[in-house]
């Protein structure tokens, strides 16, 4: 996290606030003097303001059942954001998108290193989608999703994807394993299999699995032990 956002989150004042506090050398990083507003900032560093020392952020963690209508940013001039449907001060930002008709496990937070490490390509965190289609499946689907296919990301570039496991459920419903996370992934594997997805669901991520009790809509602190599960992954690095 950046030097001038942790103040001013901390401290409960604007970006431009804490900015001058640090350009007016009130800020002491490990006990020296930083005048670096964008200087990036670890959980180890201690920071004071004034010669107080800031106690350190709170993070905040939120499993929300995403339902179809919005969109997975925290903000946006035409659709309804996942953003409206939490009751929150703090800037909460998700851990990776989900298509604006997609439901399902989306984990927010403000832990801005976690975020950064889990959306990482090289993290390499698989993700389980359940999915229904609109034409049957069979069996030799698991090879071809197993070989990958060739997509085009977000940009138009030409991709080979991973691996992804394919468990089928029955002709019609199935759960999907990927540890990517292109444009549309999902859909376009299935679109290359000349099928569908008519419904698409997001039902674990890393080691967090959707909570079967939370509504479409809802949202809920994460617990203690899925906190510790997801921070994990990041001291493995
Ligand atoms: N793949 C998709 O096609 N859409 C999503 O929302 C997530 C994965």
């Amino acid at each position: 996290m950046r030097l001038d956002r942790y103040v001013a989150h901390a401290l409960g004042i604007s970006r431009s606030d804490a900015q001058a506090l640090i350009k007016n050398r009130k800020v002491h990083l490990n006990q020296g003097l930083c005048t670096t507003i964008d200087r990036k900032i670890e959980e180890k560093d201690n920071i004071s303001v004034n010669n107080e020392p800031v106690i350190n952020e709170t993070y905040h963690y939120i499993m929300l059942h995403k339902p179809k209508g919005y969109i997975s940013a925290t903000t946006d001039k035409k659709h309804k954001t996942i953003l409206d449907l939490i009751e929150t001060n703090t800037p909460l930002a998700p851990i990776g998108r989900l298509d604006i008709d997609t439901e399902g496990l989306v984990i927010l937070t403000n832990h801005g290193s976690l975020i950064h490490y889990l959306t990482a390509p090289k993290s390499l965190i698989w993700k389980t989608y359940y999915v229904k289609t609109l034409e049957p499946m069979n069996e030799g689907y698991i090879p071809r999703f197993q070989e990958g296919f060739d997509l085009y990301d977000g940009k138009k570039k030409l991709y080979h994807s991973e691996p992804a496991k394919l468990e089928i459920k029955n002709s019609f419903e199935a759960f999907v394993h990927i540890h990517e996370g292109k444009y549309h992934q999902i859909k376009k594997m299935f679109f290359a299999m000349k099928n569908e997805v008519i419904y698409l669901q997001r039902i674990a991520m890393g080691p967090i699995q959707l909570d079967p009790s939370l509504k479409v809509g809802d949202y809920r602190a994460l617990k203690a032990e899925e906190i510790s599960n997801l921070l994990s992954l990041m001291k493995k690095r």
